[in-house]
């Protein structure tokens, strides 16, 4: 069996990003499961704050059309998001209204199938931003979120030198999230 697709990336670009340590990390386990994983960082799919007169202007940007086209490509999408104001930050939303504008037969969103995480300093680890995402994903896109999920509490504190979870709870959380991405990957496959 061919080895399933699955696309990383954290829905932060800031240097040393919490949540940017667990798409890292993330990446690194699916690649132990056997995974083909790229991870990708949004900094490299710039896009201006969305316009619906840009849009009509000019259409969604080229940065949008390609990670739709990368998004397509993967069976599996696992997303790591900070909490802002007990959302997702302005950056991860962004990215998603204008991939979800683009004209496409393929519709990734409804095609793949995803797993969600976040990072947090608070006591939450971004639960609500989870919640926020979710909902963004399932009832604005229609696209399945696998109720395995992981939010990481006083993540600053959470990562060890080598980038693993030092919560034997988090982790295992982690590896159940990835573990069963894979799976519903590969029935589709
Ligand atoms: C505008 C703004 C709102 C925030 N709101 C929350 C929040 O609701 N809950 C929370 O846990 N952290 C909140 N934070 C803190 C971020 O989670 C923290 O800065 C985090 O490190 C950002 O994610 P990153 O490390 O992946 O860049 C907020 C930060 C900003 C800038």
């Amino acid at each position: 069996m061919p080895q399933p697709r699955i696309l990383v990336f954290a829905g932060s670009i800031r240097t040393g990003a919490l949540s940017a340590k667990l798409a890292a990390l993330a990446a690194k386990e699916l690649s132990l499961l056997d995974a083909e994983v790229s991870l990708i960082s949004l900094a490299d799919y710039p896009m201006p704050v969305y316009d619906g007169d840009l849009e009509a202007r000019e259409g969604p940007p080229e940065t949008a059309r390609k990670l739709r086209a990368r998004l397509a490509a993967h069976r599996g999408v696992f997303i790591a998001t900070p909490e802002y104001n007990a959302s997702i930050p302005p950056l991860l939303k962004n990215t998603i209204d204008w991939v979800s504008r683009v004209r496409d037969p393929v519709d990734p969103f409804k095609e793949g199938v995803f797993a969600i995480g976040a990072t947090s300093n608070g006591r939450l680890g971004g639960y609500r931003g989870l919640i926020a995402l979710r909902q963004v994903l399932e009832l604005g896109l229609g696209a399945l979120v696998l109720p395995e999920q992981v939010a990481i509490q006083e993540a600053s504190q959470a990562f060890d030198e080598a980038g693993s979870l030092r919560d034997e709870r988090s982790a295992k959380l982690l590896r159940a999230a990835l573990t069963r991405l894979i799976v519903m990957a590969e029935a589709d496959l």
